[in-house]
């Protein structure tokens, strides 16, 4: 029996005025976009904002559902209407940010599981990778360089 080690780097920024400009004013999306959750449930508040190579900024926050499941998190909200609304751009980088209504968070929230394979579908799609930036409500910024860094073993059509 041998073991497999899996490794990924994430680059930690100590807060978000630190991020090159464009990226800065995309997590400024991202955490606008929070107050347009719809979390009577949770009163969990996600923010996503996606920056395409036409230009266009889409942003997209977390829908919930009496019937849970039937609800869909900021980043799969954000990433299928970029995807409906402009299916031939690339997506330039992604920015996320959340706020819980009772206590601050102060670390960095990764994407879901089910986010990070719809995320992963689009970098396969555009032959790229898809830088992530991601945040709690203040406090430090952590960038994935790729999807992948954050879903090693990724299930794709490869398989099929
Ligand atoms: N949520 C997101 O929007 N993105 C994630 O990656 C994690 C979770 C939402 C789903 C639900 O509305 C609330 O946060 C609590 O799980």
């Amino acid at each position: 029996m041998k073991k497999i080690k899996i490794e990924s780097f994430l680059e930690v920024y100590p807060s978000m005025d630190i991020l090159p400009k464009t990226i800065f004013s995309l997590m400024e999306d991202a955490c606008e976009a929070r107050d347009s959750a719809y979390a009577p449930y949770s009163d969990f508040f996600v923010g996503a904002a996606i920056l395409l190579n036409n230009g266009e900024t889409i942003t997209g926050s977390n829908q919930e559902n009496a019937s849970y499941p039937s609800g869909l998190c900021a980043e799969r909200t954000a990433i299928y209407y970029a995807g409906a609304k402009f299916p031939q751009a690339q997506i330039t980088a992604m920015a996320i940010s959340a706020k819980a209504k009772d206590k601050p968070t102060t670390v960095p929230i990764p994407p879901c599981g089910a986010c990070r394979q719809a995320i992963a579908e689009y970098e396969i799609k555009q032959k790229s990778p898809i830088p992530i930036y991601f945040m709690g409500e203040e406090g430090e910024v952590w960038k994935s360089e790729s999807l992948e860094n954050l879903l090693p073993l990724l299930f794709t059509s490869k398989y099929l």
